[in-house]
């Protein structure tokens, strides 16, 4: 599968037959230390939580990914006075344990396409909250259950996409069911695209056409923002980034937006950022220069990239 390709950790792969039967064990995994419960490798802890992976697709190093999510929720939350929370596709469910927790969210909607995993979901959900109206779990397909939560008008503070590969078909569903001034975790992993290996893909994807540049691991996050500007435009709203964040493994494109009341779209938001392959500069350029595009080092054509430039 495309978005898995890269760094798998070994480290959770079986134990070797004859591993004593300890309570847990310490395990080097790159420069991380993993805290392993020998018994059932099944089970894991994340920021104190502990919590059972079952058969799901779970990753430790995208940890640092959840921080950030569960930190500007809390904010959030903070600010606001109250926070519910959709997490689109939730493994299973050390995020929505996370945001059930820490972030102290109210209510916590947490879905998985995959209904194999529902004893997994709710089995972990039970440890961290034993309170079942703060949580309901469910299995639809993430634009029907996004579609059925705006049909209800049963809008949401924060709705989390930990989606794989460069799906941009939930943007527009996930921003309709979202609250005004509400924030939007997105996901991409496809580093072919930002690497600029598929232009076609990442034109279908996000509208940009990405080009192999330097600097593919910034241009992974613009695309992938100015793919929720577009969206967010064709429904009459606007969106602001609030941080971006990469990660080598996968690699893992992840930004948070907020959702603000419609605004007419400055050019300066959205525009193309030009590579000299001679000089090595490069430079943002708005529609209006499209056709007037050069560098200054010797008047050539530069590589250029429709892509959001906030
Ligand atoms: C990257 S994993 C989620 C990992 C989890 N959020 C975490 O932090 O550990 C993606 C999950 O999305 C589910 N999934 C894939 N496509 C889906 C879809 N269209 N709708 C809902 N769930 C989907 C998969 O079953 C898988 O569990």
């Amino acid at each position: 599968m495309l978005a898995l390709h890269g760094y798998f950790p070994k480290t959770l792969s079986p134990y070797p037959i004859g591993t004593p039967k300890l309570e847990t064990s310490i395990v080097l995994c790159k420069d991380r230390i993993l805290k392993v419960n020998c018994c059932n490798p099944n089970r894991q802890t994340e920021r104190g939580i502990e919590f059972d992976i079952g058969g799901a697709f779970y990753r430790h190093e995208s940890s640092t990914g959840r921080d950030l999510g569960i930190l500007a929720a809390s904010v959030d939350r903070q600010s606001k006075g109250g926070l519910r929370v959709l997490d689109a596709m939730c493994g299973c469910g050390i995020r929505s344990c996370r945001y059930l927790m820490e972030a102290e969210a109210d209510f916590v909607l947490a879905n998985d396409a995959n209904d194999e995993y529902r004893d997994l979901i709710v089995g972990n959900l039970k440890q961290v909250e034993r309170d079942e109206t703060r949580w309901v779990v469910c299995h639809s397909e993430a634009n029907r259950v996004l579609t059925e939560r705006y049909l209800q008008r049963d809008f949401f503070d924060l709705i989390d996409i930990d989606s794989f590969g460069s799906e941009s078909m939930f943007l527009r569903s996930a921003m309709l069911a979202l609250r005004l001034g509400g924030l939007l975790y997105l996901t991409n992993t496809d580093g072919y695209s930002s690497g600029g290996h598929r232009p076609r893909h990442s034109l279908d994807a996000y509208g940009a056409f990405v080009r192999p540049l330097p600097f593919a691991n910034e241009i992974g996050l613009r695309m992938l923002i100015g793919g929720a500007v577009r969206e967010a435009a064709v429904l009459g709203y606007h969106v602001t980034p609030l941080f971006s964040y990469y990660a080598y493994h996968g690699p893992v494109f992840r930004v948070m937006l907020r959702m603000n009341r419609p605004k007419i779209l400055e050019n300066r938001d959205y525009g193309f950022i030009g590579y000299c392959n001679r000089c090595g500069h490069s430079q943002a350029f708005s529609w209006e220069e499209l056709g007037k595009i050069g560098c200054s080092c010797c008047n050539s054509e530069m590589t250029t990239n429709v892509s959001h430039g906030h």
